[in-house]
């Protein structure tokens, strides 16, 4: 016990240093609860001004705007002071921040958070637990699993499924698909799997497939898997923007031709710019045949598992082998919380690696909890905090409601929309989006309307008063609105859609004039 009492003076010393006495405590513990009090309610008062202050989405500043506020900081001289770094941070962030909550934010898949998942956070963050292991989190574990087990019952995915919280739909993308390669080439005779041994020869053979409407992540994935973008086969979608089965089966035939080895389907439930649902069921069918992966994506489309009206467009999603789940879109759940689930647990072990000094193996087999054997991160915060405390205080259905809001929200605004010569809404909503452009009397050409509706987007994003998104559709450009606030009224969007009219006169009266330097960001 030499060691023991030669440990002891140390702990003592730093016990007593001056700094813990005469300053404010600098490290949360038990008694910087009073320090965490206050300072927690200082934060909240100022987002409580800011918020009362705002009355746009944006401020509309650009980043050589924002830019000479950031070269001012030296990093290594703090302001040692709560009062001041608040202060600075109102000049270089609150003053500016997009607010997702405000019916004119209808750009990106960015929803507004329920309140209990706030205060989610305020517990989860001073505790700091990291749910990788049982031994750093305990309940933390149990409250992760038991969310997982609730989604994948939702799902409808069986008794053996199982999954892990994510950073997002992009992750939970990548986790699926590299299991789904692991999973393929593991079958493949002589190789004796990737995970010692790396890709087996035939590995540029490997192909997955996914409407041409799907998110980038799928081909991100692929590259980052060591397939390359190429590896991505994307199939035609129909008028609908819903993957064409008849494209799917030319696809698989001519992989067949030509040697390829389609060993993934991505099913999108609801695309980015659509909210296209892809019919699962019959790519699923296509998938049993042929002994192909179905990785169904709803990382915008899984909210429909609460939804009382419209649970049933997700038919067919309890035949996927893995489903991206993203709570921090239509369940109402601050960044970040997801979830990758897989229909068999066993698959999971595609990417677990057991280390002595953190998950051995014998501890697995004992039957110790320890997420990170599932997980691709390993320290990781404790997301799931945020959906456990609105379920448990608000409930699935009122998300579920919020969701129905929202696409019934969509469907308005889009009969709304239709009434207009000057609007061209592209599609009847199948989620919560309308991809639409102005288009005036006169203006045929493709180019010119390009550039009428950048401006106009440029112009409501310059002056703070909504934030709207762009897109390419078959090349031509477009705004989008992406409508996830169940508080937004209609008459709401309808004055929106009226600003973007009224803009779009001013800016194609001027054309003729000497043309004014638009900026190439929006806030
Ligand atoms: C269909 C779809 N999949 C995946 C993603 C990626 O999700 P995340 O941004 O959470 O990584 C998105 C993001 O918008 C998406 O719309």
């Amino acid at each position: 016990m030499r060691y023991d009492t030669e440990l002891a003076p140390a702990i003592v010393l730093r016990r007593s240093r001056p700094d813990s006495r005469d300053q404010p405590p600098a490290l949360f513990n038990e008694q910087a609860l009073e320090a965490y009090r206050s300072g927690m309610q200082r934060c909240v008062e100022r987002v409580r001004d800011t918020l009362t202050r705002a009355r746009n989405p944006c401020s509309g500043i650009e980043p050589h705007e924002l830019q000479p506020a950031f070269e001012a900081i030296d990093l290594d001289r703090p302001l040692d002071d709560l009062e001041a770094s608040l202060d600075e941070l109102q000049r270089l962030y609150l003053d500016h921040a997009v607010y997702f909550h405000h019916p004119r934010y209808v750009a990106h898949l960015n929803c507004p958070i329920t309140l209990p998942s706030i205060l989610a956070e305020a517990i989860a963050t001073p505790l700091n637990t990291a749910v990788e292991t049982w031994d750093q989190s305990a309940g933390a574990t149990l409250i992760e699993q038991k969310l997982i087990d609730w989604t994948a019952a939702r799902v409808g995915l069986g008794e053996d499924a199982d999954g892990v919280f994510t950073s997002g739909g992009t992750q939970s993308n990548l986790m699926a698909l590299s299991i789904a390669r692991d999973s393929a080439c593991e079958a493949m005779p002589g190789h004796p799997g990737n995970r010692h041994h790396g890709l087996p020869p035939n590995y540029r053979q490997l192909r997955i497939l996914t409407s041409e409407v799907s998110h980038f992540s799928v081909q991100k994935a692929a590259a980052l898997l060591g397939l390359g973008y190429d590896a991505v086969i994307t199939v035609p979608s129909d008028a609908s923007k819903c993957m064409d089965i008849g494209a799917l089966e030319t696809a698989l035939n001519e992989c067949d031709e030509a040697g390829l080895i389609p060993f993934a389907i991505v099913a999108t439930a609801g695309t980015t710019d659509f909210g296209s649902i892809d019919p699962i069921p019959a790519i699923a069918e296509r998938c049993h045949q042929r002994g192909i992966w179905l990785h169904v994506d709803a990382a915008y489309g899984g909210g429909l598992l609460l939804s009382r009206r419209h649970r049933h467009w997700l038919a067919g999603i309890e035949q996927a082998d893995s489903v991206s789940i993203d709570y921090h879109k239509t369940f109402f759940q601050p960044v970040s919380c997801s979830a990758c689930l897989v229909r068999d647990r066993r698959q999971l072990r595609h990417i677990t690696y057991h280390a002595d000094y953190l998950n051995p193996r014998d501890q697995a087999e004992e039957g110790t909890p320890d997420l990170v054997n599932k997980s691709l991160q390993t320290t990781r915060r404790f997301d799931a905090l945020k959906l456990w405390m609105t379920l448990r205080t608000l409930g699935a259905e009122r998300l579920g409601d919020y969701l129905d809001e929202v696409i019934e929200l969509a469907q308005q605004a889009y009969r709304a929309m239709r009434q207009r010569d000057d609007i061209e809404v592209l599609l009847p909503p199948a989620l919560s989006t309308l991809v639409f452009r102005y288009r005036p009397d006169g203006v045929d050409d493709d180019s010119d309307l390009e550039t009428l509706n950048q401006q106009i987007r440029q112009t409501l994003s310059r002056r703070g008063e909504a934030v709207v998104a762009g897109t390419r559709v078959d090349g031509r450009f477009h705004l989008k609105f992406t409508l996830l606030n169940p508080m937004t009224r209609l008459e709401e969007l309808v004055a929106l859609v009226a600003e973007i009219t009224r803009a779009g006169e001013s800016l194609a009266a001027s054309s003729n004039r000497p043309s004014p330097v638009w900026s190439q960001s929006s806030c």
